[in-house]
């Protein structure tokens, strides 16, 4: 409940889009289509600078709604309050330095920090600009900040800026901004909008491909859908989330950090050294129990008249176990998942215990269920004895869960 009265509940949830005075402003617009073309009201609140890039009428075409851009307008509404007030969700994209320094430190001097400051919903910022003054102390506090206070700050992404040089704190892509929005929102209210700041959580997804010569690979049908929305639904709770992705062709979640990897021994190299300081460890990934012997460096030939020779499998370390008998550090949680065909409550009592680990996540698989689909239904297993059922439902709705039960293990 975010405390409207009941008959405003039906309305469309009102986000406020605050843009800042950087050059991503214009990916602003984007995330803009996609927030009203999803049903959302989006009032945008444009700072002086964001109008030097992207100028009023654009926002005002694209959110169907006059733009706010002065305090001193329209003064008889009172705008520097209501529009705050009023909000299910405010969202400051980009967000340059300067917005999140003055956020941090509570000032009011245009209209989008008054707007932050009279909101009582979720915040969340999706900072943008180059390395160094990301990188910079100040900086690092006014977000640490931000974070304790509650809001979501999006980690930027790392590529190409604004100029010749690379690093990080590029704008995330629209659409995965866009995802955080939704699942903020969905989760609601301020309180609970970022219960996983401050924790760091490793996530593995996809399936690993273990090589028999520079063309084949033994691999599995793990399409990384389950691990990508553990990482997406985690970061938009606030955590520090490294995803470990296994041969995946998805886009990659708003403020993860992607590591990716090719076989069982380099996701174990990357789950060893990311888990060193994690406090969670979900282990998606679908890691091959085997591979092959040896590595063919040419193409395996066939030749006429004669039978291949048999492929010879040795077994893959198990990570899961591993993460689990040596934790990284005290109290760490490591979550593991098992997909079985038959007897699944039995066979997953035994291989939680068989793997050490805190939780385990059993799910049912067959030709049609689990593989691919954006779909699961599983029991959550835990050391402690508890069973928690996820009915058939979206797999972020299994990942809330996941991070639900972890959290209540950390805390
Ligand atoms: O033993 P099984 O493959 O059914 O276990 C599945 C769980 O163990 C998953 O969480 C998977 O990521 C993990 N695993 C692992 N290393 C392996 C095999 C599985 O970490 N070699």
């Amino acid at each position: 409940m975010d405390g409207r009265p009941q008959a405003e509940q039906t309305e469309p949830p009102r986000v406020v889009l605050g843009v800042t005075g950087g050059i991503a402003a214009y990916k602003a617009c984007e995330l803009l289509r996609r927030l009203t073309e999803s049903g959302h009201q989006v009032t945008v609140v444009p700072t002086a600078a964001a109008l030097r890039f992207v100028g009023e009428p654009t926002w005002a075409a694209l959110s169907g709604r006059p733009v706010a851009t002065e305090v001193w307008e329209g003064v008889h509404q009172v705008p520097h309050v209501r529009i705050g007030q009023q909000a299910d969700l405010v969202v400051v994209a980009p967000a340059t330095a300067d917005l999140l320094a003055r956020a941090a430190h509570g000032l009011a001097d245009d209209l989008l920090t008054n707007t932050l400051l009279t909101a009582r919903c979720p915040v969340v910022f999706a900072p943008a600009m180059h390395t160094e003054m990301w990188e910079h102390p100040a900086t690092r506090e006014n977000v640490a900040t931000l974070r304790r206070r509650g809001a979501v700050v999006i980690e930027p992404a790392f590529g190409r800026l604004t100029g010749a040089d690379t690093g990080k704190g590029r704008l995330p892509d629209p659409g995965a901004i866009f995802d955080v929005c939704r699942r903020v929102l969905a989760r609601g209210d301020l309180a609970t909008a970022a219960d996983l700041a401050g924790r760091r959580v490793v996530v593995s997804a996809g399936g690993t491909r273990e090589p028999l010569d520079p063309v084949r690979f033994l691999g599995n049908r793990s399409s990384g859908k389950q691990g990508y929305a553990l990482a997406a639904t985690a970061a938009a709770r606030g955590a520090k989330v490294t995803l470990l992705a296994a041969n995946t062709e998805l886009p990659d979640p708003a403020g993860v950090d992607v590591v990716r990897v090719g076989t069982a021994e380099q996701l174990r190299e990357a789950a060893l050294r990311a888990a060193a300081d994690a406090d969670a460890v979900v282990m998606a990934a679908a890691v091959a129990d085997f591979r092959p012997a040896e590595y063919a460096t040419g193409k395996i030939k066939k030749v006429e008249g004669q039978q291949p020779a048999p492929v010879a499998l040795v077994r893959n370390p198990d990570i899961l176990a591993e993460l689990a008998a040596h934790r990284a550090k005290p109290g760490q949680l490591v979550v593991g998942f098992a997909a079985e065909t038959d007897d699944v409550l039995a066979n997953g009592r035994a291989k939680l215990a068989r793997k050490g680990c805190d939780l385990l996540v059993v799910n049912e698989v067959g030709e049609q269920k689990v593989f691919g689909g954006d779909t699961n239904e599983a029991v959550i297993l835990g050391a402690d004895g508890s069973d928690t059922p996820v009915p058939y439902g979206p797999k972020e709705a299994l990942a809330e869960t996941v991070w639900d039960l972890v959290l209540a293990r950390l805390t």
